[in-house]
This record gives C-alpha cells, sequence and structure tokens, in this order.
C-alpha cells in the first residue's frame, strides 16, 4: 500500500519548477514544442546529481560493472537486430473532426472501452460503432495503426532509403553491439555488467505529465551478463539493488512500489521482468524496468552481424552466449519523482513545528506558509547557503565570502546578501537548500557561525573551522 505525498497540484510544482530555474519548455520563445523540456540551472544539478548517484553506485563502487558512452545514431542493422524497426510501435487512431491523435490504449481507458483479445493493433483497438471522439464529440474516429516511435534522420547529404538511420530509442543496443569489444578490453569475467548513461528519443504519440512522459530524454541503463541458468537469482539480487537505490537518494519506501509482470505480459524471450513505480500525484507509474531477457540481444546481434556473441568460459572451458539482466531506468522520471516528493506547501508558527498546508487555503493566524523542496542533501542541486546578516558590514561580508570560498571547493553552494535574513531562508528553502551558514556579530567575536537546517529550521552555533567537517557529516 503506498501512502505517498500527493495532495499538491502540479501545477503549483511546475510553476516553482518554472520560476526558480528547475524546468523550462523547450524553445518557450516560440510557443514550445510537445515533449521536450530543458532544465535550467538548478534542474541541471539535480539530474546531474541523479546520474552522479548512479554511476557511483552502479560503477564506481563495484568491480563487476564497466562504463561505455555510444553514439546516439549507430548502424540501421542495429535496429533491424533489436526488433525496433519492425516492432518498436504504439497503437494509434485519429479523430477526422478535430484532428486530434491518440495513443489507443490511452484512449480505451479515456473511454472506459475494453481492448479485444486480440493481438494484432487494427482488431484489439477498433472503436466500436457510435464511439464518439473525447475532445470534440465526432464520430469520425478511425481504425487503429501501429506508429513506429523511432525518429528517423538520414546520414550525409543524400536524402533516400540507403542514408535512412534512427535516433537511439533506448542506450541499451549499444551496450549489445559493444560487447565483444569491450569484454576484450575490460578483464572481466561473467557475471559482469556494462553501463551507461545517455539521450534516448522517441516520437511518443501523446507526451503528458510535464516530464514524465517525453521525447527525448535520458536512460541509465546497465545489462548485466549472467551464466544461462542463473536468471533468476541475478534478477532477484538487481531488484534489491535498485528498491535500496531508491530510498539512498530520499524516495522513500511507502511512495515505491513494485510491479511484477504475469507470464502472459512477459516479451517471448524474457524470464522475468519487474517495474519499480512511484506514486506521483497523476498516479503510482513506472521508473525503472528491470528485465532478465535471456540471450535474446546478443543473439539477434550474432545473427544479424555475422560476429560471434559467445563468451569462453575458462573455468568450464564451455562457449555461451551469455543471458542478460537488465535494470533500466530513467533520469527525468527520478527527477521528476525526486521534485513531487521533495514539494511541501506548509504553515509555520512564530516557535515550534511547522504544518502540513491545506491546498488552496491562507494560513491561521499566527502562522506564515512557506514552500520548501525536502530534498535529500545527496540530490539538493545547492548544498549550502551563506548569508552575511547585514550586507553593509565590510566584516561580515568579508567573513562570509571567506566560508563561501572554503565550502565552494566541496560543494555547489550559493551566497546571498540581498534581503532579511528570514526572506533569504525562504528563497533556500524554496530551491531545497538543506543548509544555511549565517554570520553575525557574534562570529566577529569567537569565530562560530549559525547552521540552519532546513526541514527542522533548527538553528546550532557551529565553529568556523569545524564547518566543513560537520556539512560533510550531514550529506548523506
Ligand atoms: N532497454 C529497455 C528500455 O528501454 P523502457 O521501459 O522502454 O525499457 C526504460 O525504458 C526507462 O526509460 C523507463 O523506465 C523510463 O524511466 C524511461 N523512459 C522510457 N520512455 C520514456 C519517455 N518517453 N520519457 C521519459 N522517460 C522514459
Amino acid at each position: 500500500m503506498t501512502t505517498a505525498h500527493t495532495n499538491f497540484s502540479m501545477e503549483n510544482l511546475a510553476s516553482l519548477c518554472k520560476r526558480r530555474g528547475f524546468i523550462f519548455q523547450s524553445s518557450e520563445i516560440y510557443g514550445g514544442l510537445n515533449g521536450f523540456w530543458d532544465y535550467g540551472p538548478l534542474g541541471c544539478e539535480l539530474k546531474r546529481n541523479v546520474r552522479e548517484a548512479w554511476w557511483k553506485d552502479m560503477v564506481l563502487n563495484r568491480e563487476d560493472v564497466v562504463g561505455l558512452d555510444c553514439s546516439i545514431i549507430m548502424h540501421p542493422r542495429v535496429w533491424e537486430a533489436s526488433g525496433h524497426v519492425g516492432g518498436f510501435t504504439d497503437p494509434m487512431i485519429d479523430c477526422r473532426g478535430c484532428k486530434k491523435r491518440f495513443r489507443a490504449d490511452q484512449l480505451f481507458e479515456e473511454l472506459g472501452l475494453q481492448p479485444s483479445g486480440e493481438s494484432e493493433v487494427e482488431k484489439k483497438f477498433k472503436v466500436p460503432a457510435g464511439t464518439k471522439c473525447p475532445a470534440c464529440g465526432s464520430l469520425e474516429l478511425t481504425d487503429p495503426r501501429a506508429f513506429n516511435l523511432m525518429f528517423k534522420t538520414f546520414v550525409g547529404p543524400v536524402e533516400d532509403s540507403s542514408s535512412v538511420a534512427y535516433l537511439r530509442p533506448e542506450t541499451a543496443q549499444g551496450i549489445f553491439a559493444q560487447f565483444g569489444n569491450v569484454l576484450s578490453v575490460s578483464r572481466q569475467k561473467i557475471p559482469f555488467g556494462i553501463a551507461q548513461i545517455g539521450k534516448a528519443f522517441r516520437n511518443e504519440i501523446n507526451p503528458r505529465n510535464y516530464t514524465f512522459r517525453s521525447r527525448e530524454f535520458e536512460q541509465m541503463e546497465l545489462e548485466f551478463f549472467i551464466k544461462p541458468g542463473t536468471d533468476a537469482e541475478w534478477h532477484q539480487y538487481w531488484v534489491e539493488q535498485r528498491l535500496k537505490w531508491y530510498q539512498s537518494i530520499g524516495l522513500p519506501q511507502e511512495s515505491i512500489t513494485q510491479y511484477t509482470y504475469g507470464k502472459n505480459e512477459l516479451a517471448h524471450y524474457a524470464s522475468a521482468c519487474v517495474d519499480i513505480m512511484y506514486a506521483f500525484p497523476f498516479g503510482v507509474q513506472e521508473l525503472e524496468g528491470i528485465a532478465a531477457r535471456g540471450n535474446f540481444d546478443l543473439s539477434r546481434h550474432q545473427e544479424y552481424s555475422g560476429k560471434s556473441m559467445e563468451y569462453f568460459d575458462p573455468d568450464t572451458q564451455e562457449k555461451f552466449i551469455p543471458h542478460v539482466v537488465e535494470p533500466s531506468a530513467g533520469v527525468d522520471r527520478i527527477a521528476l519523482a525526486l521534485l513531487c516528493n521533495a514539494y511541501h506547501e506548509e504553515w509555520i508558527p512564530k516557535e515550534g513545528p511547522a504544518i502540513e498546508a491545506e491546498p488552496g487555503k491562507p494560513p491561521p493566524e499566527g502562522y506564515e506558509a512557506r514552500t520548501v523542496m525536502r530534498f535529500a542533501p545527496r540530490v539538493a542541486p545547492i548544498k549550502c547557503a551563506i548569508f552575511p546578516l547585514l550586507k553593509n558590514k565590510p566584516e561580515l561580508v568579508g567573513k562570509a565570502r571567506d566560508i563561501f570560498t572554503t565550502l565552494r571547493k566541496h560543494w555547489p553552494v550559493f551566497y546571498d546578501q540581498t534581503g532579511a535574513i528570514g526572506r533569504r531562508y525562504r528563497r533556500q528553502d524554496e530551491i531545497g537548500t538543506p543548509f544555511g551558514v549565517t554570520v553575525d556579530f557574534e562570529t566577529l567575536t569567537d569565530n562560530t557561525v549559525t547552521l540552519r537546517e532546513r526541514d527542522s529550521m533548527q538553528q546550532i552555533r557551529i565553529p568556523v573551522d569545524k564547518l566543513t567537517e560537520e556539512l560533510a557529516g550531514r550529506m548523506g
């Protein structure tokens, strides 16, 4: 049972993200482009922290995983071998009345229709006569068609069928295509993994829920190669590892669920798949899929390229095509989950603990409203803000600048001398800075500063020469 924090509106979160520089609409000055987003100064720090946490835990802290960084455009045969050219499709239905385009499964869900048991898209999502378009009410909904989600382009100056190429719809296939090279240079033995972080592109029919379903996004994928027959145990291992990782970046256990695929939902080559889901305000949705894919991908690349993908086991003297377990996560979806999890509207009294605000209502007498992003320090874009109490006192400013210079060698920190100290705290609360350091007149006499913690708003005094160590201990 998930008891997630969802009692806020996505509009309020999106407005904060724009106002404070987390997320902007792509090409906003030209009206935006549906399904594409830009990350502002704070958003790109947040995403960088997600990537770095993943890379540290999945690659750097392990002896059995190595990294890879493949090109986005690869030989088109890669996508024939992987099955994406033939089968990476979503069913689509158009309305001839208002020209709106729907993803057939979403349209069926919206209209409360049941897909038939047929496997062909054309039969499965055929709309019953008399069905009205939910946008304009017209009766002119088309039959469903399979729509390939890969973005096509041309390599070189000639735009014909021989120069067609695709923007990769996943990073995984680059790993499979380079399996032989990585194996020969990395001195790894099975079981071992190859990890990659990078952009992926899907021409989604209906991008929606803010950045959740975008047309350009970033994946973090691990292909963990194993001996055939060990699939179930390694799959279980990776599900457990990945669930722990989400807690390590501050997503609480109660907001995360697992969805285990039934046998009839699995691809024909897969033996298991678990999705890790987060309770967003718009529903419980996938952050990551962890699939046991057998040797499907390597076998197909062996067949299509004519190059051997076999592994020779020096211990047993056996040759085999390795099986793979694939934890595949989305950076943007995780960033969105972190933003949703962090966002809190509160009412705070002059003294004592804050209470959760009631959406749409003003704070009661004696309380003040604050919006606070409760990021775990590990993912917070800015880790600490440094404030001189007054900007027109050079002794305070000089000391605060010295502290700023020291701390910025360790973390992204922010110096702010403008406005009343309370307002400066609020500005940092709103972007999720976990710690604030204030230099005041006491600092000048005993070399201590105030260290304020964002969530509890509690303040302690601490010697300046202990500050770096104290913060390091609190960073997580
Ligand atoms: N190689 C396996 C694979 O690509 P997937 O479930 O299609 O599997 C993996 O994608 C992850 O990539 C998803 O769990 C999600 O986090 C992210 N992802 C997929 N499509 C996305 C989209 N349109 N927008 C944002 N993230 C997406």
